[in-house]
């Protein structure tokens, strides 16, 4: 019995201790810098209680630089598992309170267990970053472990849905395991990403930068593109991944969740009657489109701030996940350019790697013109997005709202591409360009010899508009399938998914495509 005891009291000490860390002065300064610490953190992900750590009593076995005398049960990383809206999750948060966060080779191979366990059980995997990097004690060893979670991290993408939140800093070669996860989040103030710093920076290229502005939150939701989320504390980041997560099944062998849903699937959407206008050259906020069409009007934006002529996101139709993208007349006419080719292939990729139905709202003019444009690479990167929506096997639906032009009009799933139900409201143009365009160039030399240019290009404006502003020209050849008032745009969008919920469809067999990066 004594001996029992002895071993229970043993387990207690030795808990109390990897706990406590590298003692409570660490946990404060944590707190000070208004960060909450690793458990904290794993607390308020996870359901209430359902976390379950594993390799508390993990330590590094490195004795150079005085490392002998300094171990941590935990080595400076917290792992395990639990439920995250009731489903099994695996998760890693870096605990900047020991060394820093700093990864060494038994902290990298913690992280590789929950990976591994992760992806044979078919668990999406969370990882809290908050770490000095590779931990310099410990040299190349160190960064064979980064090699070892890179390396996983592609074996598993598209496989689990892999989610990375920056909730301090995230630096050098350290940033490229959050970059190849399917979403980043950043905590504003705190979070920080950047391959080389401010003083790297200044020294190479004489630039002065701030920390903030380099790789802050901000940054990197706006400029950079790299990050989808930011929130304004720890918690609003942890929330923000639980409800990124209701959208997503398990894996790639899953549905995402199907819930019951008391918001009328067939309900009337009168209320866009009169969103679109007119007059093709006035912007609107294509999301209140897509706001009224999903359950409950909610709508998670992703990369709201990042090529906002784009919009992409999720939400339910009916009760079912469905990834949304959008043309945005709201922002630069709505027209595709380098950024969003890149945004919106990526978040298409991802709906089509997780079973998530693609709804896609057309409203496009075309790409951008400029050579800054062409110089980027347009060509490459407006590939992108029509390649993703190509390849993808999942349910597609698409409604134009107004216009779709030229090469944009393919590449916004268009039938061509193996949507499977294309709609369109009753004043859309489909047309190579739009009327001003064509008229310029097909009576170019009637115009030059015309006694009243003016007068001449109206009448033939007016003539292209009646011929080729209209859906009907794309109704009769099939490359639409049913022109649609708004009320009924909720209603359509439901029975089309419903109809394709069993689609089934595949890609030759390959070792894998050829996607222009
Ligand atoms: C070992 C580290 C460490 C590291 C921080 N610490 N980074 N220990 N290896 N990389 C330790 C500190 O020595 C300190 O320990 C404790 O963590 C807290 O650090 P502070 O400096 O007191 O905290 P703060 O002022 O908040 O600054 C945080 C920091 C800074 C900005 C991260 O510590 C820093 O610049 N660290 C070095 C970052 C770095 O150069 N890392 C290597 C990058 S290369 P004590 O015991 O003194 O309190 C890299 C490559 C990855 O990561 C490669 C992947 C392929």
């Amino acid at each position: 019995m004594a001996e029992e005891r002895d071993a229970i009291d043993e387990l207690e000490r030795r808990t109390e201790q990897a706990l406590t860390g590298e003692g409570p002065e660490r946990i404060a300064k944590q707190h000070q810098a208004g960060k909450m610490t690793a458990r904290e953190r794993l607390d308020l992900l996870f359901d209430e209680g359902s976390f379950t750590e594993l390799d508390r009593f993990v330590t590094h076995r490195v004795s150079e630089f005085g490392m002998d005398k300094r171990k941590v049960a935990g080595d400076g990383v917290v792992t395990g598992f639990g439920r995250i809206n009731g489903r099994t999750t695996f998760a890693f948060a870096q605990d900047f309170t020991v060394f820093g966060g700093a990864l060494g080779e038994a902290y990298a191979g913690k992280v590789c267990k929950i990976m591994d366990l992760a992806a044979k059980n078919g668990c999406p995997v969370i990882g809290l970053n908050d770490s000095g990097g590779a931990r310099i004690q410990e040299g190349v060893a160190s960064l064979a472990g980064y090699g070892d979670i890179f390396l996983r991290n592609v074996m598993v993408s598209g496989v689990i849905p892999q989610i990375s939140a920056i909730m301090g800093p995230c630096a050098g070669g350290a940033v490229y395991s959050p970059a190849i996860t399917d979403f980043i989040l950043m905590v504003k103030g705190t979070a920080h990403m950047f391959v080389t710093g401010p003083e790297v920076i200044r020294t190479v290229t004489h630039e002065e930068v701030t920390k903030e502005d380099l790789g802050g939150a901000l940054t990197h939701v706006s400029k950079s593109g790299v990050a989808h989320f930011t929130g304004d504390s720890d918690e609003e980041v942890l929330l923000l991944i639980r409800e990124l997560l209701s959208y997503m099944p398990q894996n790639n062998m899953d549905d995402p969740p199907l819930g019951p849903t008391d918001d009328d699937p067939l309900r009337l959407t009168k209320e866009l009657d009169d969103v679109v206008p007119m007059n093709p050259n006035q912007p609107y906020d294509m999301r209140e489109i897509i706001r009224v069409v999903l359950d409950h009007k909610q709508f998670l934006e992703v990369q709201e701030f990042f090529a906002p002529n784009i919009v992409v996101g999720f939400g339910r139709i009916g009760g079912r996940s469905v990834g949304v993208v959008a043309n945005q007349p709201a922002a630069l006419a709505g027209v595709l350019d380098i950024d969003s080719g890149d945004k919106a292939a990526r978040f298409v990729r991802f709906c089509d790697a997780f079973n998530i139905p693609l709804v896609t709202f057309v409203d496009v003019p075309g790409f951008l013109p400029g050579v800054s444009q062409e110089y980027g690479g347009i060509i490459r990167h407006g590939a992108k997005l029509l390649y993703a929506f190509a390849e993808a096997t999942v349910p597609k639906v698409t409604l134009i709202t107004r216009k779709a032009y030229g090469g944009a009009y393919d590449v916004m799933s268009s039938k061509h591409i193996r949507a499977d139900l294309n709609f369109a409201y009753p004043w859309a143009e489909i047309a190579v360009m739009g009327p001003e365009g064509a008229v310029n160039v097909i009576f170019r030399k009637e115009l030059a010899e015309a006694d009243d240019p003016q007068a001449a290009r109206e009448k033939l404006v007016a003539d292209y508009r009646e011929r080729f502003g209209n859906p009907y020209s794309a109704a009769s050849l099939g490359y639409i399938d049913e022109i649609i008032l708004p009320e009924h745009t909720r209603a359509m969008i439901f029975s089309a998914l419903e109809a394709l919920k069993d689609k089934r469809d595949e890609n030759p067999p390959k070792k894998h495509g050829n996607i222009p990066l």
